[in-house]
């Protein structure tokens, strides 16, 4: 566990040392994993944490007054404390624990929509993941609701004078990705919520792929609210936080009803618990929001800064080797984006590519990475997607970059 100190050089085999699946052989070859934004694997510090609570500190939370209650109500609210500060938000009540991102926007778009009159606005982008689109579609198949789309230039960026020209009175939420997922195009959200504001409406940034390769500051966004889940962040699968500005989650009806989201119940009536435990009905998942709390303290030991420019350095290695293939098609080559190399190979199919890589030990991801309408914008039915992670490096890039010249041999 991180003992509060930032290493300055960055070593990403010491970082890959750390998790016990990444020495492991897929077809008989050493793994190279460059699905990491699909999912990200769990370092021995999470893994331990686990172990640990599970067989020396586990109880429910919230209920009971004896010992091991106490101690895991202890451990589940301190991981709430390093969400906040990972988040730089204001206080750990403004962090709500889902069980992902997708549940953090289906909360918010289900309370928004109690008050959502017809022809209302909601402004998302074209290169949104499927959960920051979805939810909305809800509000107008429902409410009545009106979908915008900011568009995405040929570069991947946002058309951000299209964006400001869709804001407008009736505009009720800008609900945008942080970083997408597919292109690895970093937004300019904070001057997307200096907009959205200015029209009125709030805003709800999808972090989902940010919080773990740019940087989640929700005050310097100016956001009211912000999303990450945590099995991307090296965290378990079923957890995930919402963090919203406290007007914002004041303002917000519960979302599901049960035990712990109350103040009373009576026969004709029920009061509610103030955020963040109004939106937190039932036991919780305490083992996995303690496990996200190790890994988001484990990740703050590294420089954010050196860890962006070692992805970054192996995105471009891998580019730069493929520089010149014109059978190769990069989507996606906004300024400062992220280390997300997604692509289209001439006469194959993208589930092709995926699979032949795969017998030499590299896991990518193939298809239409949950955001249908950014591949019909990007003329393409698939692709296939390298996502590189803190722990990745030049050799698995060198290994993914051979891996897929022999498969496009395959279809020549
Ligand atoms: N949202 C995840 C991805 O992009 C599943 O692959």
């Amino acid at each position: 566990m991180a003992d509060g100190a930032v290493v300055n050089t960055f070593d990403p085999y010491a970082v890959r040392a750390q998790f016990p699946i990444l020495s492991r052989q897929v077809n008989g070859r050493p793994l190279v994993y460059l699905d990491n934004a699909a999912s990200a694997q769990k370092p021995r510090a999470v893994i331990d944490a686990l172990l640990a609570t599970m067989e020396g500190g586990y109880a429910n939370v919230h209920r009971g007054l004896h010992t091991l209650s106490n101690e895991a109500t202890e451990a589940f609210e301190k991981a709430r404390e390093i969400v906040a500060r990972f988040l730089n938000a204001e206080s750990a009540e403004q962090v709500v624990w889902t069980k992902g991102g997708t549940e953090a926007i289906n909360l918010v778009a289900n309370g928004l929509g109690l008050s959502i009159q017809p022809g209302d606005e909601i402004v998302v982008s074209e290169m949104e993941h499927h959960s920051n689109i979805v939810p909305w579609h809800l509000l107008r198949e429902r409410r009545g609701a009106v979908i915008k789309w900011i568009p995405v230039k040929d570069d991947g960026s946002l058309d951000m004078a299209a964006y400001a020209g869709l804001l407008g009175p009736k505009t009720r939420m800008v609900a945008v990705t942080h970083m997408s997922n597919v292109l690895g195009t970093i937004n300019p959200v904070a001057e997307i919520s200096r907009l959205a504001h200015a029209a009125g409406a709030q805003v709800l940034i999808d972090g989902c792929q940010g919080a773990v390769h740019a940087t989640p500051d929700v005050q310097a966004i100016g956001c009211d609210f912000y999303v990450l889940t945590g099995h991307k962040l090296f965290a378990p699968t079923g957890i995930g936080a919402l963090y919203g500005k406290a007007e914002a989650l004041e303002a917000l009806p519960p979302y599901q009803g049960g035990g712990e989201m109350i103040e009373t119940v009576e026969q004709d009536r029920v009061t509610y618990a103030r955020p963040p435990h109004r939106f937190e009905a039932g036991t919780p998942p305490i083992l996995e929001a303690i496990g996200l709390g190790v890994a988001l303290e484990w990740l703050a030991q590294y420089d954010r800064a050196a860890v962006q420019a070692h992805e970054h350095a192996l995105y471009q290695h891998a580019v730069d080797r493929l520089q010149g293939e014109t059978w190769l098609r990069i989507l996606g080559q906004a300024e400062g984006k992220g280390a997300i190399l997604t692509f289209a190979v001439e006469g194959a199919h993208a589930h092709d590519v995926a699979q032949i890589m795969d017998r030499y030990g590299v896991a990518v991801r193939a298809g239409l990475h949950c955001a249908e309408p950014l591949a019909k914008r990007m003329g393409v039915t698939s692709s296939t997607r390298a996502s590189f992670a803190l722990y990745n490096t030049v050799e698995d890039a060198d290994a993914f970059v051979d891996a897929l010249i022999k498969a496009r041999n395959f279809f020549v």
